[in-house]
């Protein structure tokens, strides 16, 4: 942890083809396959830390550890939004080794992410709305699997609450890569 500028955050995406998440009933674990979920544990070792939330954390109990191949120098941090504070002691997220966990008891993602430099954002359709609602995203990692999941599935995104369309988010793309039967689209916010 360093510095007072605000971090540069990514936002890692991992969806079906339509942009799902999950089915409608929660089950969501490996919708992306084994050469994305690799790619994750190296972006995971590039950020200083990983923001989740309470939903995530009950819906799936990660760990959110790198586990690149050749190891890991040191393990990100976590923050857990969890403005109720609902995150069982049993949760898998205090088990990832020697590594700061915070639990953060209000809803403010400025204050949360503050002191980091680098954040990355792996969680639910509504932490990552409210980070694309308050401007806090630069970069986009979507990895998208080539699986159909309906429109009863869980959107990747909740509401933004968008009146006209000159207020949405917009990026560019800046690369596209298979990783196996997956591809993995980057881009950058342009405004
Ligand atoms: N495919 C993927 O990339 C991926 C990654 C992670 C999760 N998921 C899936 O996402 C689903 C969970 O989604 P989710 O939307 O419920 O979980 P989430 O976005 O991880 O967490 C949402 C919760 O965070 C808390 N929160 C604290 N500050 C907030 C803020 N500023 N804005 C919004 N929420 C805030 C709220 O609970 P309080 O009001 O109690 O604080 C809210 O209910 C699961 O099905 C999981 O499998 C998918």
């Amino acid at each position: 942890m360093s510095g007072t500028a605000s971090p540069r955050v990514t936002l890692k995406l991992a969806t079906s083809l339509d942009g799902k998440i999950a089915l409608s009933n929660g089950a969501s674990q490996w919708i992306t396959g084994r050469e994305s979920r690799a790619v994750v544990h190296r972006m995971r070792a590039a950020h200083d830390a990983i923001l989740t939330g309470i939903g995530t954390i009950l819906a799936d109990d990660p760990m959110l550890t790198a586990r690149p191949e050749g190891g890991c120098e040191r393990q990100p941090d976590v923050i857990v939004m969890d403005s109720q504070g609902r995150t069982p002691a049993s949760a898998q997220v205090f088990k990832g080794g020697d590594r700061a966990v915070t639990l953060i008891p209000h809803r403010d993602l400025v204050r949360a992410m503050a002191g980091y430099e680098r954040v990355m954002v792996e969680a639910g359709a509504q932490i990552a709305a409210a980070a694309i609602a308050a401007d806090l995203v630069d970069r986009i990692e979507w990895f998208r699997a080539p699986v159909l999941l309906g429109g009863d599935g869980l959107p990747v995104l909740a509401a933004l609450g968008l009146e006209t369309l000159d207020k949405a988010p917009i990026f560019s793309r800046t690369g596209v890569v298979e990783r196996g039967a997956d591809l993995q689209e980057t881009y950058e916010r342009i405004r």
